[in-house]
């Protein structure tokens, strides 16, 4: 038994206030949504949907969507990333394995990759939680840019602005 005393009321909910310095929690109850304008554009046919921007430990949750021709461009890791494929199939360039629906892919610090969906896959959509930044290189590593939880706060930002919710909208998942 891994508790060393017995709890008297298992379902007794707990009595006493949270931390005062506690974050709020963040509940999104459609998190695939049905309203377009809350998938951010981030390239040609790929989009994100923010769940957490977690700005206070450096990094994102999001589903990411790909559909048809779409491509997430080469870009290197330096921290871990866990993603979960909800919808459709992708893969990576740099890797013979497939992700299917269901599957559950971990990505260790050191990854360089470029995601692409296959032939006759109409739409992909996967959760990830990608930590630090996207590093983005040319196929020998050359520095082209990057995305951190900040340049997705502002994509997000002016997204939401421009499709009527308002720049604040973004507000509800930053922590
Ligand atoms: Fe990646």
């Amino acid at each position: 038994m891994p508790l060393e005393q017995v709890d008297a009321d298992p379902l007794m909910p707990y009595q006493l206030p949270f931390p005062p310095d506690a974050l709020a929690e963040i509940v999104v109850p459609k998190a695939i949504p049905d309203d377009e304008r809350l998938w951010v554009p981030q390239a040609e046919n790929v989009w994100f949907r923010p769940l957490c921007l977690n700005r206070s430990q450096g990094y994102w949750m999001n589903l990411l969507r790909v559909r048809k021709s779409g491509v997430l461009s080469r870009h290197r890791h330096p921290q871990a990333v866990h993603g979960l494929v909800l919808r459709g199939r992708w893969r990576y360039l740099e890797h013979d394995w497939m992700a299917e629906e269901g599957s559950y892919v971990f990505e260790p610090p050191g990854e360089t990759h470029t995601l692409v969906v296959p032939e006759g896959v109409p739409e992909m959509i996967t959760y990830f939680q990608v930590n630090g930044v996207m590093y983005y290189v040319d196929p020998w590593g050359k520095p082209l840019g990057f995305e951190d939880v900040f340049t997705k706060i502002d994509l997000c930002r002016a997204h939401f602005a421009a499709v009527g919710l308002g720049a604040d909208y973004a507000d509800q998942f930053i922590r």
